[in-house]
């Protein structure tokens, strides 16, 4: 068998994998990444980048449906084209993936193709079996990702039953569809579904949807949801699928339905390859591998970045913790913080949540106060989206600085940078209200909140 020498190893290319080799890549080292199946992972093959190209296109198609409600346009658009969608999809994602992989040429990374077996380490020196070639390394990082938690489906049902993966594959869209799970990719589907002119069912087994997010969030969200259709069922459980339907459970009792499509959205868990942990004698962290805050494992010289660590399963969490490895390996250490790590579900209208929940501060007996307004007092967001139910929140904590903000309303994702900064830098609230914010922005609003002050 064909043996080569590198630095370091790096094991999956999704955006853990890929920004760590091309970071190494970049300073000189010499890197081999393999990759089992396509470079970009989950996030760009069917998970970020594919939702967003699905929901650009649903949240137009709203928006043309609300004017045209206005009598602004003539005709009620119709129903999106699936087939074109996918077709664009896969077009996109082809090229951000040739992009990633010419980047990764260009830093001179060496890709290997197929799934990698780390047979084990001796003399400081780590063996990794890829595509029939040994590699040897002296470090190693993991970054295998995540896989969906499935649910046990029998054969032969006379509707279909998929998981967000197969979604991004349809090339037409169902009639109504009923999605299990009200988390992130739950309610990203779901705002896709309806503003595509489906029907939607949403079965939450927690009491709310939106998982993390704010409380008071998590309502607003589920009212507009609703408002558009939906129909949401909280603390309700999957019982069973059967050739009749699908069977939930709440406290009311049984609920059958039958949609033609269920999307199953129970979450993810980390794909860790056993036997790899074993030889390594890796330490886990829960199903993820344990990792300090360097991003180092419990095996000397070997580390984990992305969805396989278990932590905030987010392709920007990935990125900064390659970029940990990747100082640690070239000797500027800067520790990992996942405190203000932004999340965004992008929803029609998208939700941003950073820093504390009023969640957070009564579990954690933080004093605080918190100020929340609809997002009409931004006369922009009044004039696009009239009184659709949007709210921004902020959160400030005994001393009065910014330790939590909460925004649903769309643009917002674009506005977590600056939010990050308020609360990295501990700003008053008094602060925030002496900068100024453009007029006619979304953003407003936070001058808005600072005013409630005064
Ligand atoms: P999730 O953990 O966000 O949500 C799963 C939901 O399913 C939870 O609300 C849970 O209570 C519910 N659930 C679990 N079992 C259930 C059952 N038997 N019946 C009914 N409800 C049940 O996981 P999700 O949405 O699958 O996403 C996976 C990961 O991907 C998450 O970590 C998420 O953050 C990430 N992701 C991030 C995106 C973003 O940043 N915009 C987009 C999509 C996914």
């Amino acid at each position: 068998m064909m043996g080569s020498s590198y630095d370091v190893t790096v094991i999956g290319g999704g955006p853990g994998g890929y920004k760590a080799a091309e970071l190494l890549g970049e300073k000189g080292l010499r890197v081999a990444l393999v990759e089992a199946s396509e470079i970009g992972g989950t996030c760009l093959n069917m998970g970020c980048i594919p939702f967003k190209t699905y929901l650009h296109a649903s949240r137009i198609n709203r928006d043309a449906a609300l004017l045209a409600g206005r009598g602004i346009l003539d005709a009620n658009p119709g129903r999106l084209h699936q087939a074109q969608i996918l077709k664009e999809k896969d077009g996109i994602v082809r090229g951000l993936r040739q992009s990633v992989e010419a980047g990764l040429r260009q830093r001179g990374v060496t890709l290997y193709r197929g799934t990698a077996e780390v047979l084990g380490d001796s003399d400081s020196e780590f063996t990794v079996r890829a595509e029939g070639e040994l590699l040897k390394s002296t470090r190693l990082i993991i970054a295998t990702g995540s896989e969906e938690k499935r649910i046990t489906v029998p054969d032969g049902l006379p509707y279909r039953v998929i998981t967000s993966k197969e979604m991004l594959e349809l090339d037409a869209l169902p009639e109504e569809v009923d999605i299990i799970g009200a988390g992130t990719i739950g309610l990203e589907a779901a705002s896709y579904y309806l503003d595509a002119g489906c029907r939607v069912t949403l079965v939450e087994a927690a009491e709310r949807i939106g998982g993390h997010i704010d409380g008071e969030m998590a309502k607003a969200l589920a009212r507009i949801l609703e408002k558009r259709g939906a129909t949401i069922l909280t603390e309700t459980r999957l019982e069973r699928f059967d050739a009749d339907g699908v069977a939930y459970r709440n406290r009311e009792g049984e609920i059958r339905r039958n949609p033609d499509t269920v999307l199953i959205a129970v979450g993810r868990r980390p794909k860790v390859d056993r036997n790899s942990v074993e030889r390594l004698q890796l330490r886990l962290d829960g199903d993820g591998i344990w990792i300090d805050e360097m991003c180092r494992t419990s095996h000397e010289n070997v580390y984990a970045c992305g969805d396989v660590t278990g932590k905030l399963m987010l392709a920007h969490t990935a990125y900064r913790q390659a970029k940990v490895i990747a100082d640690a390996i070239c000797g500027t250490p800067c520790a990992m913080d996942y405190s203000l790590v932004p999340r965004v579900i992008y929803t029609n209208p998208e939700v941003l949540t950073i820093g504390a929940t009023e969640e957070d501060c009564v579990r954690d007996g933080i004093p605080y106060r918190a100020d929340a307004l609809p997002m009409t007092y931004s006369g922009k967001y009044f004039a696009e989206n009239g009184k659709d139910g949007a709210k921004a929140k902020i959160i400030a904590d005994g001393e009065d600085r910014l330790i939590g903000l909460h925004v649903i309303g769309n643009g917002f994702s674009e506005f977590s940078m600056a939010a990050e900064l308020m609360i990295a830098n501990r700003m008053k609230i008094e602060e925030i209200g002496r900068l100024v914010f453009p007029h006619p922005t979304y953003a407003e609003i936070f001058s808005e909140l600072t005013a409630m002050r005064r």
